[in-house]
């Protein structure tokens, strides 16, 4: 067989467990009326709301039925307002896609501020002493996740890292009645480079230089604090959780699969992608035979779903 045929890539990919159905494709919508290409992650774009019908249509016709959605809002103000607002992109995307689509697609939103405020940061600003405001922040997650709830989300998936997000969103939708709503969290998400991509293209660029995360995300070099984290995810009552970024978190994902009995979500994040398109670019890899590589290793490790921008490329070369 040729070893750059589909056949060799779907027979590899089914040697190492990899189907479509562990795949979850992240989306950026725009309020924008223009589709804009994402210059740092050749193959993605931010979607207006009004193609996202065809847009999702096409996923579907390729089996691709577990969407993560990231929204690009036309305006952002100190506090991230259109974060929770009933006529967000996010809220207004969930209810289309939902009265279209139904229970065919399984929807996750990720529940954050730094897509909506102004200085970029996954939570309040304390301008005064240049800190963030850990509970004040929480008050915006839950509002944030009621609303995606309300609008049709399956899973919100919280992504700030603030110490008891799990737990308050959850008592929140508890109490609002949306005890079906699943949250997975971005449990362990380690402070990294490999976020700049979504960085640069989601926010404001003259603020990128000093977005230092550092406080609430996790350092990589303390594996002991990141179980920690995951930990307390798992006594808050979340029900999924997700380890990111990928390459660089194989023997977490190895040791939290040995003790957590709920699913573990890996994501392959921007930077990420961003080499891989790169160096597949000047031809010194292989794209595919790397991707399913790379997928291979995470689920060897322990990891059940894979969030991917590069899900779509994938989906001729994975079986169901
Ligand atoms: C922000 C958020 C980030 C990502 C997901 N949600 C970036 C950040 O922490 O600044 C990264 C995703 C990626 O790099 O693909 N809440
Ligand atoms: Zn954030």
């Amino acid at each position: 067989m040729n070893k750059n045929s589909k056949e060799y890539y779907l027979e590899l990919a089914r040697h190492c467990g990899i189907c479509k159905n562990d795949l979850i494709y992240p989306i950026f919508i725009t309020e924008s009326n223009q589709h804009k290409s994402l210059v740092s992650m050749p193959g993605i774009a931010k979607i207006p709301y009004h193609k996202i019908i065809d847009h999702v249509d096409n996923l579907m016709k390729k089996d691709l039925r577990t969407l993560i959605l990231f929204g690009d809002p036309k305006k952002r103000d100190e506090k991230g307002s259109l974060s929770f607002s009933h006529n967000g992109i996010i809220q207004k995307t969930l209810k289309l896609l939902k009265t279209t689509f139904g229970d065919k697609l399984s929807l996750i939103s990720d529940v954050c501020i730094c897509q909506y405020n102004k200085s970029g940061h996954c939570g309040i600003l304390d301008t005064k002493n240049n800190q963030i405001k850990n509970d004040e922040t929480l008050e915006y997650l839950c509002k944030i996740a009621l609303s995606h709830s309300e609008a049709g989300a399956d899973i919100v998936a919280p992504s700030s890292m603030m110490d008891g997000q799990v737990k308050i969103i959850r008592e929140k939708l508890n109490n609002e009645g949306y005890k079906k709503i699943k949250i997975l969290s971005f449990s362990a998400k380690l402070s990294s480079s490999l976020y700049k991509p979504f960085r640069m293209e989601t926010f404001l660029r003259k603020n990128l230089k000093n977005l230092d995360k550092s406080s609430y995300q996790v350092s990589y070099c303390n594996r002991k604090e990141i179980i920690r984290e995951i930990d307390s995810d798992i006594r808050e009552g979340v029900d999924m959780v997700m380890i990111k970024p990928s390459i660089t978190s194989l023997d977490l994902i190895y040791q939290t699969s040995k003790t957590c009995k709920l699913p573990i979500v890996v994501q392959i994040v921007s930077g990420e992608y961003s080499m891989i398109k790169a160096a597949s670019s000047i031809g010194a890899i292989d794209e595919i035979y790397y991707l399913i590589n790379l997928i291979g290793a995470i689920k060897r490790a322990g990891g059940n779903k894979i969030i991917s921008y590069s899900s779509l490329d994938l989906s001729r070369f994975i079986g169901r």
